[in-house]
C-alpha cells in the first residue's frame, strides 16, 4: 500500500465517504464513526436494516475510553491477549457515541484490527471507523478486494487492496457488559483460548434467547445458489436422490470424495485443518456461487472447538436450523 493510497483513504473518511479496507478477518466497509451521515451511507450501501449495530475500529487501546466506559478487568485481559486481532468486545458506550452506530443500544462493539493496511488507515485517521463486512446484507463476506468490487463496487468511494484476508471469518464477538463474559459470535479465537486467558468458563449466547445476537437473520453469510449442509455419511444417499433439475451440482468436501465424478457432479477439496479451511471458505463459496451450479452441497466439518465458528457460518450459509 502506498502512502498516497492511505492519504486518499483518510481524506475520504474525513469528507464523510466510504472506504473498503482489508482487515485480517474480512474486508470492512468503513466510515467515520463520529459522522452520522457517513454511517447512514453504510446502511444504504449494504441494504442493511438500521437495527444491526456496527463495530467501531480503533488503532490503539489508548482510544478505548473515548468510546467505552466502565471497562471491566476481563475486557482489559482480553484486550491484552487478543488485540490487535480478530476479536470484538461489546462494552458500555460513552454517551456521545452515535445511536446510528449502536442501533440505540447502551453498548458499543470495538475492535482493534491487526492488518497493516487497516492499522495504517486507522492511525492516520485518528478517529473511530465504523465498519461492517463489505458485502450486501445477508451475502457472503468478502475476503479479497475483487469480492468487495463485486459486492459494492458502485457504492464505495475507494477500495484498498490488502490481499486476501488471513483469517477469512469475521471476528469473535464477546459481550463483557454483564456479570460474566458471553460469546455472541464464534470466531477463530476459540472459547478454549478465551477461557485460558480469563481462567473461567465462558458461555456462548443461545441464539433464540438473546435479542441482539449478530447474524441472527435466518440466512446470513449466504450464497445465492441453493446451498445445503450434509454429514459425510449422507453424501452417497443424497447423490442418489438428486434429480435432473439439481444438475450440475458441486460438493465441497474435506474427506476423500465418495462421489462418482460425472460431467454433472463436481467436487472441490477443502483443506483438512480448521485455520486453512476458514481462510478458504468464503472465497470458495463466492467462486462456486459465480459458476453455473444448480446446487452447492457442503460436507459438514468436525464438531470440535476449533471448528465451531466454521460450523456456525456453514449453518447460516445454508439456512440450516440444525447445530
Ligand atoms: O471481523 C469482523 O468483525 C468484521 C471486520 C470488518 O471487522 N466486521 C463485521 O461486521 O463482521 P458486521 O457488521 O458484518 O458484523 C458485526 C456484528 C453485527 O452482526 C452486530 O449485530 C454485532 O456485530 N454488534 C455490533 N455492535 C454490537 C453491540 N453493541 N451489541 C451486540 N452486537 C453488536
Ligand atoms: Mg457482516
Amino acid at each position: 500500500m502506498t502512502i498516497p493510497d492511505i492519504k486518499k483513504a483518510v481524506s475520504i473518511l474525513q469528507r464523510g465517504g466510504l472506504v473498503a479496507l482489508p482487515t485480517e478477518t474480512v474486508y470492512g466497509l468503513g466510515a467515520d464513526a463520529a459522522n452520522s451521515a457517513a454511517v447512514q451511507r453504510i446502511f444504504l450501501a449494504k441494504g442493511r436494516p438500521q437495527d444491526h449495530p456496527l463495530i467501531v475500529h480503533l488503532a490503539d487501546i489508548s482510544q478505548l475510553s473515548k468510546w467505552a466506559r466502565d471497562i471491566p478487568p476481563v475486557a482489559q485481559q482480553l484486550a491484552k491477549a487478543f488485540w490487535p486481532g480478530p476479536m470484538t468486545l461489546i462494552l458500555k458506550k460513552q454517551p456521545d457515541v452515535l445511536d446510528v452506530v449502536t442501533a440505540n443500544q447502551d453498548t458499543v462493539g470495538i475492535r482493534i484490527p491487526s492488518h497493516p493496511v487497516a492499522r495504517e488507515v486507522l492511525t492516520a485517521f485518528g478517529g473511530g471507523v465504523a465498519a461492517p463486512s463489505a458485502n450486501k446484507f445477508t451475502h457472503v463476506s468478502p475476503t479479497t478486494a475483487s469480492a468487495v468490487q463485486e459486492e459494492l463496487g458502485d457504492e464505495v468511494d475507494l477500495i484498498l487492496d490488502g490481499g486476501m484476508c488471513e483469517v477469512g471469518l469475521e471476528s469473535t464477538i464477546i459481550d463483557v457488559t454483564g456479570e460474566h463474559p458471553v460469546i455472541l459470535r464464534p470466531g477463530m479465537i476459540t472459547v478454549a483460548e478465551i477461557e485460558e486467558v480469563l481462567k473461567q468458563p465462558v458461555a456462548s449466547a443461545v441464539i433464540e434467547t438473546v435479542t441482539k445476537v449478530p447474524g441472527m437473520h435466518h440466512l446470513h453469510y449466504a450464497p445465492t445458489t441453493k446451498t445445503s449442509l450434509i454429514e459425510h455419511f449422507d453424501i452417497p444417499v443424497l447423490l442418489h436422490t438428486i434429480t435432473e433439475k439439481d444438475l450440475p451440482v458441486v460438493l465441497m468436501v474435506r474427506s476423500e470424495p465418495l462421489i462418482p465424478v460425472t460431467d454433472q457432479v463436481f467436487w472441490v477439496q477443502m483443506p483438512a485443518g480448521a485455520k486453512e479451511y476458514a481462510h478458504e471458505l468464503y472465497r470458495t463459496l463466492r467462486s462456486l456461487d459465480n459458476q453455473h451450479y444448480q446446487r452447492i452441497i457442503i460436507e459438514n466439518v468436525p464438531n470440535e472447538v476449533e471448528w465451531l465458528a466454521i460450523r456456525d457460518r456453514l449453518k447460516k450459509a445454508t439456512g440450516s436450523k440444525a447445530c
